[in-house]
């Protein structure tokens, strides 16, 4: 497999649900980026920013064709091998920021159609389980195809800290959690490609 692995170089792009500053959700996709660069050959992480993605409405759609900035987003899923999501929970749901980003992307040409995907989510006392199974509903309709194990929910507030002040995480043995849910999406990505 890791043969396969760094000979297919498998590109993710990453996007978080939420737009604040010192996300924690942001600072598990900056984890799992810097895992990838040391110790997971043949998979490198991406990340996309969605803020900047005004807000759904059709009437920005002109003969066919998005605004600049979200015809870019759209683009960058296109054209990656596979999706990471950062997925805060909102009210037992996804944000309105990440269901932006989808609906946008799911436009016609579906952007996410048969791309394999994973979810790191950091959350309250659930670690985000209500809303990464939302995001699961989403995804039926957009053909996107997540790793159903391991699952990655991560209580944020429980002692004793997992981030510092900037978001950044702290926990190795976290670290080491969402390492093993990289390697499920790589051999995952890999399998749907039929490389393995
Ligand atoms: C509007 C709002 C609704 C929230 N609802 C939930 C919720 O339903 N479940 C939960 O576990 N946390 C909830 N939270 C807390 C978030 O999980 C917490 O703020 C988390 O840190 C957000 O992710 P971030 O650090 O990446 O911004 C909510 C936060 C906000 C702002």
């Amino acid at each position: 497999m890791e043969a396969a692995a760094a000979k297919a170089g498998i590109n993710v792009v990453a996007i978080c649900g939420s737009l604040r500053k010192g996300s924690y959700n942001r600072g598990l996709l900056r984890a799992a980026t810097e895992l990838c660069l040391e110790s997971i050959q043949g998979l490198k992480i991406e990340y996309v920013e969605i803020a900047p993605l005004p807000m759904i409405n059709t009437d920005l759609e002109v003969d066919g064709t998005y605004p600049p900035v979200v015809e870019a987003f759209r683009q960058k899923i296109r054209g990656a091998d596979a999706v990471l999501f950062g997925c805060p929970e909102y009210n037992y749901s996804v944000t309105p920021a990440l269901k932006n980003a989808l609906d946008w992307a799911s436009r016609p040409p579906n952007a996410w159609v048969d791309k394999p995907a994973a979810i790191l989510s950091a959350a309250g006392s659930a670690g985000g389980a209500r809303a990464q199974c939302h995001l699961r509903q989403i995804a039926i309709y957009q053909d996107l195809h997540f790793i159903n194990k391991p699952e990655f929910l991560l209580n944020a507030f429980q002692p004793p800290a997992k981030f510092d002040s900037d978001g950044n995480l702290i926990d190795e043995a976290v670290k080491e959690q969402i390492k093993t849910v990289l390697l499920a999406l790589q051999a995952f990505t890999l399998r749907l490609k039929g490389q393995c």
